[in-house]
């Protein structure tokens, strides 16, 4: 699927933000050099900034989530935004509204961006392809599909740490087949310039077409570390396995947990990661998850960060014309 088209706006600005692939290296790196402003902003007593006053952001969230839908409000807030979280589980879609339907009534009310979280791979795109052209939309997870957002912040986290992307050897462990995380994460890091990028996990985990990304496929977990800069796990998500893809959880745990000392494998200076929420002693021992190499919690918090920016840059994209209104 070509994405260039309905996620740019005839500028060639970017106007939706639905998956990192066919973005250019470019988009990621301003998205990324935004983000530094408003990462500072955060530690300062005034955290707000009046870029989208007056603009109102609705969150659509038709499955389960705490980080990404309470970072991408306090993201809007920050922007100085109204927000509007829509309650899935008591709207009239339960009453049989259909989908288009409930967005003509929030267009209705003059929303600006509507960000969706939904089970179903595409649903993102298909609410960008029946908005009214000043609405964009921000995929906050699609199915196993992309999660951009997560994507672009586990990018901010590395190039603080790391600097320079063209050095490094980044493993992303686990549960890769059903990770939306993982697939933009992949395109983002090769759109970087990461010269190497491994997926280490189980046959049963690691998708078919994996090669054809790009990455370097592993089945041991001691190999696919060694020598790592950047070691991303990932949750099973057992909520998307159909069958009996794994043995046991503490088999599991046994072959593809990370542990001290399978981390000391990795180069000293490795950095872990993990996008939340962090199932101990499954994917990951408690001592890595709250040692000194882990960077869990900063991926949190620079969220906010690369999500002020991704909105900003989304929604602002006509500030030239009302840059008065916003300095008013
Ligand atoms: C991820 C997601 O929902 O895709 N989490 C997140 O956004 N913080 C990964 C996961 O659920 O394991």
């Amino acid at each position: 699927m070509n994405d260039r088209d309905i996620q740019l706006d005839e500028q060639g600005r970017l106007r939706h933000l639905l998956t990192i692939e066919g973005l250019k290296r470019q988009v990621l790196t301003d998205i990324l050099d935004y983000a530094e402003n408003f990462a500072s902003a955060g530690n300062q007593t005034v955290k707000k900034v009046p870029l989208l006053r007056s603009k109102t952001i609705a969150n659509l969230f038709f499955e389960a989530s705490t980080r990404t839908r309470t970072t991408f409000e306090l993201a809007a807030k920050r922007l100085s935004a109204d927000v509007l979280n829509v309650n899935i589980d008591t709207s009239s879609t339960v009453k049989g509204e259909s989908l288009l339907d409930m967005l003509r009534n929030l267009e209705a009310m003059h929303c600006d961006m509507f960000v969706v979280r939904h089970n179903r791979s595409g649903a993102a795109h298909f609410i960008a392809r029946h908005v009214a052209p000043h609405i964009s939309v921000i995929n906050g997870g699609d199915g196993s599909h992309a999660h951009p957002t997560q994507a672009m912040l586990d990018m901010f986290t590395i190039r603080r740490h790391k600097g320079d992307f063209t050095r490094l050897r980044i493993a992303i462990v686990g549960d890769i087949l059903h990770s939306r995380v993982a697939r933009s994460q992949i395109h983002a890091l090769t759109t970087l310039g990461v010269p190497e990028v491994r997926v280490v996990g189980p046959h049963t985990l690691i998708p078919q077409e994996a090669a054809q990304l790009g990455v370097h496929v592993y089945h041991d977990m001691e190999a696919g570390l060694r020598d790592c800069d950047v070691v991303i796990m990932l949750r099973l998500q057992r909520e998307r396995m159909s069958g009996a893809l794994l043995p046991s959880e503490q088999e599991y745990f046994q072959c593809y947990g990370l542990t001290p000392a399978k981390l000391a494998l990795a180069k000293p200076d490795a950095i872990v990661m993990h996008p939340g929420p962090i199932n101990r002693g499954v994917e990951m021992a408690s001592e890595v998850a709250d040692g000194p190499q882990s960077v869990i919690l900063e991926q949190v918090t620079n969220g906010i960060a690369v999500r002020m920016a991704v909105m900003a840059m989304t929604l602002g994209r006509h500030r030239g014309q009302d840059s008065e209104e916003a300095a008013s």
